[in-house]
């Protein structure tokens, strides 16, 4: 097993969902699919694992929603822990816990890994101005002040991070910060917080995460190095909040600890807690061992958005507390999008995981299908109901479904679904088919344990290809009337391509392999060292149908339906519009010099993501302008855009080179860009006013 060949226990986690909702195909995609295959896979390797996650009951997150919906923040975590809960029971994922940050061991854990850094006077204690809010009367969670980020300028970045480039901030870093309970901009007031050192922990940081290159993703390992290159700043631990975990210290009365401090942490008291309940050592699985040999294997399955927490700041925490494993590796995933946009809860463009469990009952595994064949392992990846029609009808119909049960018909048919043989052995004869199926394992193995997952099913898939051609050659229903034993031969070897399908396909399709064990009469659970046998004599059930073609009116159905749901009103007035400017006199507005132009080149800027060096005809002269709109549109497709531009802004440095002016660009809610262009076809140079 490659890397993970050396440990002897895993430590699997989660991220665990903020309960202030409930899932979408997103989230499962993102960071629970992933690590129930992998968790499935070394459970039938026969390895010690334990999986973990839970509720993440604390945090804006939660107080927000409670605002929203006008209720309190227990409530909203009651209803969607057990909402969320279910939803993952429903579709298989195996957790061996499913815990809430809330719980009392929780909180007990979370103030005991405080004290343990207070203790070592690991914190910076310091007076921080903090955002104040004087219409409420209240400090502000990061989360309720918007402003624009310092780094890519998105104008509806939080206080604790930009959704757009992914930047962690601290509310301070905000231009132009808004509180999002008054609207009005809040004002600093003096209040003292306690600050984990990240700058101090940044050297041995870096060596750390340098020895993950080549075994973390390039996506992960990327935004570490990128993170760390523009170097760590202390990272408040405490904040003024009526809604968390309490910060054990005598003078910090009413102060709460940080979400990101507490949330992490719930993944070990979730373990103290499984422990508890199945009389076993958590330690085992946090704690660094007295043999380095003997340390559990700690892996976090989590989405981008979490990465800078899970690689940067909980390492931190366990390594200042110094008894605890790091992570071996975090396989974050990028986003899943749907139909053509991105997922998005306040607009209401999901595919709801309790509204699929109620609309295709039983068919948690069509959706577990096609979800692993697209996920978001290297880059952004989508999900469309007529994909999703495709997969089910052209694979899991035409290729899984339907081997099987030509196999069993057939055996049941021509032979009463008896497995006999006159030599008294039952087994696989075709050397062929055994070094096929060899082949296909260790392609599965090989994409497991390198977090490709869409790769593993492809090799379990290719094992129903193989049985279906190899039927196809062998044409059983033929050779029953010329060459009984052949035909017989042929189906018994199918048997044993069933039998490696359905091994195979436990950790992707759970209920699909179960139920072809069913088919089969073979134990249900099927290890992968347990040897793939049948007795003389061995009675077949009945055949069960395992998959049904997907029809047109359900997949049109569905799109309508998200079509519909995406304009309802009610969550149209989510859509967020940015809190007005202070008014500006006429002089400030009358020496912006904004012009017409043209794009003449454009090319992407290296090493960056989101950057396009342009070329504009201003009328006035050609020059160069680096936008960050890269992300939007290819660089052949603004050659030739007619934008506005405003020419007297002052030159200024990004990435080596020269940027002189601004193109003008409107920007929606989700934070999609758009051209600013006159409408009639007017010649560059023209003066916008
Ligand atoms: N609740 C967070 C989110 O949904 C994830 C928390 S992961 C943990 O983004 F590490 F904090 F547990
Ligand atoms: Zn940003």
């Amino acid at each position: 097993m490659s890397q993970l060949n050396k440990y002897k226990r895993f430590t699997i986690t989660s991220a665990l969902p903020y309960a202030n909702g409930p899932l979408h195909i997103g989230h499962l995609a993102g960071a629970y699919l992933p690590a129930d295959i992998f968790v499935r896979y070394l459970r039938l390797k026969k390895r010690d694992v334990v999986y973990i996650c839970g509720s993440d009951e604390h945090g804006a997150a939660i107080t927000i929603k409670a605002k929203k919906e006008s209720t309190t923040p227990q409530a909203i975590i009651d209803k969607y822990h057990h909402q969320i809960k279910n939803s993952f029971e429903e579709f298989g994922i195996a957790f061996d816990i499913y815990h809430r940050t809330s719980s009392q061991i929780h909180h007990d854990l979370s103030q005991e890994f405080f004290l343990n850094l207070y203790e070592k006077d690991e914190f910076i204690e310091k007076f921080s101005e903090q955002y104040y809010d004087e219409d409420y009367n209240q400090f502000l969670a990061d989360r309720y002040i918007t402003g624009t980020c310092p780094n890519c300028h998105n104008e509806n970045a939080y206080g604790d991070q930009c959704e757009r480039c992914g930047t962690s901030l601290n509310p301070t870093d905000l231009i132009n910060p808004v509180s999002t309970l008054s609207g009005k901009t809040p004002v600093l007031k003096p209040t003292k917080h306690w600050f984990l050192p990240l700058d101090k922990y940044q050297p041995w940081l870096e060596q750390w995460i340098d020895q993950k290159e080549g075994s973390w993703k390039v996506n992960v390992f990327g935004q570490c190095k990128s993170w760390l290159k523009s170097g760590l700043q202390p990272r408040s631990m405490t904040r003024d909040l009526d809604w968390g975990i309490d910060v054990p210290l005598e003078e910090a009365k009413g102060k709460k600890l940080y979400v990101w401090m507490d949330a992490p942490i719930g993944y070990i008291s979730a373990t103290k807690q499984w422990a508890i309940d199945k009389g076993r050592d958590w330690k085992l699985y946090w704690k660094q061992q007295e043999d380095e040999a003997d340390n559990a294997c700690l892996i976090h399955f989590i989405g981008k958005d979490n990465i800078v927490f899970h690689c940067i700041i909980f390492p931190s925490i366990l390594h200042a507390h110094g008894e605890y494993i790091l992570p071996e590796n975090v396989p974050a995933n990028e986003f899943l999008n749907l139909e053509g946009d991105k997922l998005s809860t306040s607009r209401n463009h999901a595919v709801w995981l309790h509204e699929y469990l109620e609309e295709f009952p039983g068919k948690q595994d069509e959706l577990r299908y096609v979800l692993t064949s697209i996920l978001p392992e290297t880059s952004d990846s989508e999900f469309t109901w007529k994909d999703y029609q495709a997969r089910v009808n052209n694979e899991l119909v035409a290729i899984l479904g339907n081997f099987v049960n030509r196999v069993m018909i057939l055996m049941h048919k021509f032979f009463d679904g008896k497995v006999e043989s006159e030599t008294g052995k039952i087994t696989l004869t075709d050397g062929y088919l055994n070094d096929e199926i060899g082949i296909f394992y260790d392609a599965l193995e090989s994409g497991i344990e390198s977090y490709r997952f869409r790769q593993g099913l492809q090799s379990v898939m290719d094992i129903a290809r193989l049985g279906n051609k190899y039927l196809t050659e062998k044409e059983p229903w033929k050779t029953i009337k010329t060459d009984p034993a052949a035909a017989k031969d042929a189906l018994h070897n199918s048997l044993f391509i069933i039998g490696h399908l359905a091994t195979c396909l436990q950790p992707f399709l759970p209920a699909t392999a179960r139920k072809i064990f069913e088919m089969l009469n073979l134990p249900v659970e099927f290890t992968f060292d347990q040897e793939l046998t049948f007795a003389n004599g061995h009675q077949l059930n009945h055949a069960a149908l395992l998959f049904e073609k997907v029809e047109d009116e359900v997949i049109e159905r569905q799109i309508e339906k998200l079509h519909n749901k995406k304009q309802e009103p009610a969550l149209v007035e989510e859509v967020k519009i940015m809190p007005a400017k202070d008014n500006i006199n006429y002089e400030t507005f009358a020496a912006m010099d904004i012009r017409t132009g043209t794009i003449l080149t454009a090319e992407k800027v290296a090493k960056t993501k989101k950057l396009l060096k342009l070329t504009i005809d201003t009328g006035i002269d050609q020059r160069t302008v680096v936008s960050g709109i890269a992300e939007y549109y290819e660089p052949e497709a603004v050659i030739g855009k007619k934008v506005s531009i405003l020419v007297n802004l002052e030159p200024r440095e990004i990435k080596g080179i020269v940027s002189q002016g601004m193109i003008l660009m409107a920007e929606n809610a989700e934070g999609k860009l758009t051209f600013v262009t006159p409408v009639d076809e007017f010649h560059d140079g023209s003066v916008i006013r």
